[in-house]
């Protein structure tokens, strides 16, 4: 495979998840109590890069954190997952991010502290380590605000390199939806938004149109749709991916996990409908359990979880 060590790099954000079931909505001056609760990695790009890795890719990661215990937690999960961490950058000044999940199914209700992640920096890259792996992927766009005007120029030196792309850009907060992603979009090979993500950043009313107009902006579009699985353009072509059909416990990660099921089969070279039904089927496996990586404990399991999902299609 080339002089590439790592089938993929992520370049995203840090936060961790502290989810709170069966709660009340909060109320100022009371106090209110949960039935359960639960602290988990979070981070749409930390959760790709955590599953991609027990998947079988060889994944690194690039990334801001505060040097706290929420930051050592985030690197030692992607550790065990087999992420190389080498080059998330640490620094004492900042605090690592967390979002409190109030969680009562199937509604939730997410606050969130950014923190060290609007930080990082296009001078914070090793070029070098980047240039060491085959595909670039970036999640967050919207939340990592100080990489945000510069993510352009990243994605056309990683094209320069030899590096595919891909893109989730994941909900905009401020619901802004700037057109200056399209300038990304044109170094992009593969762009991963969910069904209302691509309307708004299309700026138009419908799924139809919002493909038609991305689907013309990148060489490959895969719009994540829930429930209703996948929906792909690439090539002037277009095909609707249809879901596996699983129990749901919760569904935090469920797009992340078929970015990583997408960028697998990608980068084994298959082509994008297959793609597409491999994400599809992570995505599934992300939703039978609680947490964006409660379903991706090891490879072992994991293969064997999806095999039964693939073969019960
Ligand atoms: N309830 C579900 N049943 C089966 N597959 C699901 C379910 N929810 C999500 N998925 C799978 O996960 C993918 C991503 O989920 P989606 O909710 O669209 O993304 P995001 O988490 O980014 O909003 C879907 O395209 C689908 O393949
Ligand atoms: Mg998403």
């Amino acid at each position: 495979m080339e002089n590439k060590v790592f089938d993929v790099v992520v370049v995203g954000e840090l936060n961790i998840d502290l989810v709170l079931w069966q709660v009340p909505m909060p109320e100022y001056e009371t106090e209110k109590l949960a039935e359960d609760m639960r602290f988990t990695m979070g981070s749409s790009s930390a959760i790709t890069a955590h599953n991609l890795s027990v998947i079988g890719a060889k994944v690194g990661f690039v990334g801001k954190a505060g040097k706290d215990i929420f930051g050592d937690f985030m690197i030692q999960q992607l550790q065990l997952a087999g992420v190389d961490t080498s080059h998330i950058i640490q620094d004492a000044s900042l605090k690592t991010g967390a979002t409190i999940v109030l969680a009562n199914p199937p509604q939730k209700a997410l606050l969130t502290y950014l923190g060290a992640m609007t930080e990082l920096r296009l001078e914070d890259l090793d070029w070098d380590f980047l240039s060491r792996a085959r595909h670039l992927h970036l999640g967050c766009y919207y939340l990592q605000t100080g990489l945000m005007p510069e993510v352009p120029r990243l994605f056309a030196r990683a094209k320069e390199l030899g590096l595919t792309t891909s893109l989730d850009t994941n909900w905009d907060p401020r619901e802004v939806w700037s057109e200056d992603l399209y300038e990304v979009l044109q170094y992009t090979d593969i762009f991963l938004p969910n069904n209302d993500e691509a309307i708004r950043i299309a700026h138009v009313s419908d799924l139809e149109s919002a493909v038609e107009k991305l689907g013309r902006m990148v060489k490959i579009l895969a719009v994540k749709r829930g429930a209703r699985g996948a929906l792909v353009a690439w090539d002037g072509k277009k095909k609707e991916i249809p879901p596996f059909r699983v129990e749901t416990i919760e569904t935090t990660g469920a797009g992340d996990s078929f970015n990583a099921g997408f960028l697998f089969k990608f980068l084994e070279g298959e082509a994008v409908p297959e793609c597409a039904r491999f994400g599809n089927a992570c995505g599934a496996l992300a939703v039978t359990a609680l947490g964006g990586t409660g379903a991706f404990p090891d490879t072992v399991t994991v293969r064997q979880a999806l095999q039964q999902i693939l073969q019960g299609d």
